[in-house]
């Protein structure tokens, strides 16, 4: 049962967690392409329309090599700031398969992005303006805010009434104004209504709001519907999948429908990140110290919340693995501790009060499904330096894809003499 998904998938392929952290270190995380491969297809064959679409949700992971396997894939992907930019097309996305989501951006990073041919969504009345006077006659898309929202966090829901997302519906005579102002075609409508939903009820209701949304406007070339497809992260309590055939279905009925009235052309896509790369992603780590405080046992590791922030800031739950120092077999016994890291805030924990295997030192801890909004929100807080990235390719075989940061790199952006270099 400890296990149970990393055997299941055969997570670590040819190798196994111990070897992997003596060969590159720790913390470590461990990415399987057969995994991403798979939750990739999911996504392109989710809803039976002939011109569907999937962006993926670059923020979610930007690592280059898992990119050019997305890409592969056939995946286009969003942006939300130049640099995913740089790198999506680094990792080979053409500009037409880039969508760039602007928030409150400057001048020039809208032209940043429209001056490479890329598609650019603007999320306020005053940021197409900006647009349109530095634009004046050229193609654009916006972001409506359907009025509803999800997400496993008050902090990442992006839709209703307390978010900075997006432009209400009834602004639009405004967007109409502003689009004639400046002679501006608008060639596509965007939503995301948040992050992480296991019932997609709250999906649907919000394409039936930027269906009617769409009917404003003429000549649309896409609607683009958001992302927010969850993931079970507690899995070893049986948590199962989102039934992306149902819903993929009734979402497929209701675009079909509405494409033959409208306008049979017009491509719809959705934007998943986490639902691409959250379960490709293992963090390895290593058990340093075990000790008791006021009756809370804490088991510490070098997992901070520099590492994995997700814990720390949304309170969000991981399942976690033991695998034995020396490759045993992990022990029936189980111990509730407090799962720890190594930065200097008490707030650093990776998980409370859990019900792990007994474990020592020296053990390898693994924090599954951590493939979405791990590394990308990683940090070098405390000076830690961030780690390596390391891909299980589909024969089994793996091959680093990121280096650790060295202590050389905490230092390559100051602008005055090194005093012991
Ligand atoms: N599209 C837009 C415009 C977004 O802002 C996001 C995520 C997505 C798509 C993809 O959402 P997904 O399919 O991954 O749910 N750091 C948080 C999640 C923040 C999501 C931000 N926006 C977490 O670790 O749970």
């Amino acid at each position: 049962m400890q296990h149970y998904f990393t055997n299941k998938t055969n997570f670590y392929g040819n190798t196994t967690p111990q070897e992997l952290i003596k060969e590159y270190g720790s913390p470590l995380y461990v990415y399987n392409e057969n995994i991403l491969r798979q939750r990739c297809k999911d996504m392109v064959n989710f809803i039976p329309y002939k011109n569907y679409r999937v962006n993926y949700s670059t923020k979610a992971n930007a690592n280059l090599e898992l990119l050019k396997i997305i890409r592969e894939e056939g995946l286009d992907a969003d942006a939300m700031s130049p640099g995913e930019i740089h790198v999506l097309l680094s990792a080979g996305f053409l500009p037409e398969q880039i969508f760039y989501i602007g928030n409150n951006v400057s001048a020039e990073e809208m032209m940043f992005a429209y001056n490479k041919g890329i598609t650019v969504s603007i999320d306020s009345l005053s940021q197409l303006k900006k647009f349109g006077q530095h634009n004046p006659g050229g193609k654009v898309a916006v972001r409506i805010n359907p009025g509803l929202g999800v997400g496993h966090h008050e902090k990442v829901i992006t839709g209703g009434k307390h978010t900075k997302f997006g432009i209400n519906s009834d602004l639009v005579p405004e967007i109409k104004k502003l689009l004639k102002a400046y002679e501006l075609k608008l060639v596509g409508i965007n939503q995301h209504i948040g992050s992480l939903f296991m019932n997609g009820e709250q999906y649907f209701k919000s394409i039936k709001e930027i269906l009617k949304l769409a009917e404003e406007f003429e000549d649309l070339n896409f609607i683009d519907m958001g992302g927010g497809f969850g993931i079970p992260y507690k899995k070893q309590d049986g948590e199962e999948p989102l039934n992306l055939k149902v819903l993929g279905e009734k979402i497929g009925d209701l675009l079909n429908k509405w494409a033959s009235l409208n306008n049979p052309n017009i491509r719809f896509i959705s934007e998943p990140g986490r639902y691409i790369v959250a379960e490709c992603g293992v963090l390895l780590g290593t058990i340093h110290a075990k000790k008791k405080n006021n009756g809370i046992c804490y088991t510490g590791t070098d997992i901070g919340f520099n590492v994995l922030a997700r814990p720390m800031f949304y309170g969000a739950w991981h399942d976690i693995e033991i695998y034995p120092l020396n490759g045993g077999v992990v022990p029936l016994a189980m111990e509730t501790v407090t799962v720890v890291g190594n930065i200097c805030e008490s707030g650093d924990i990776i998980a409370a009060n859990r019900q792990l295997p007994l474990h020592k030192e020296g053990d390898i801890i693994g924090i599954t499904d951590a493939g979405a909004y791990g590394y990308s929100m990683s940090s070098n807080y405390n000076n830690r330096l961030r780690p390596a990235e390391v891909l299980i390719q589909s024969d089994g075989s793996h091959r680093l894809i990121r280096r650790r940061d060295t202590l050389d790199d905490l230092l390559r952006n100051f602008t005055g003499n090194c005093l012991s270099c």
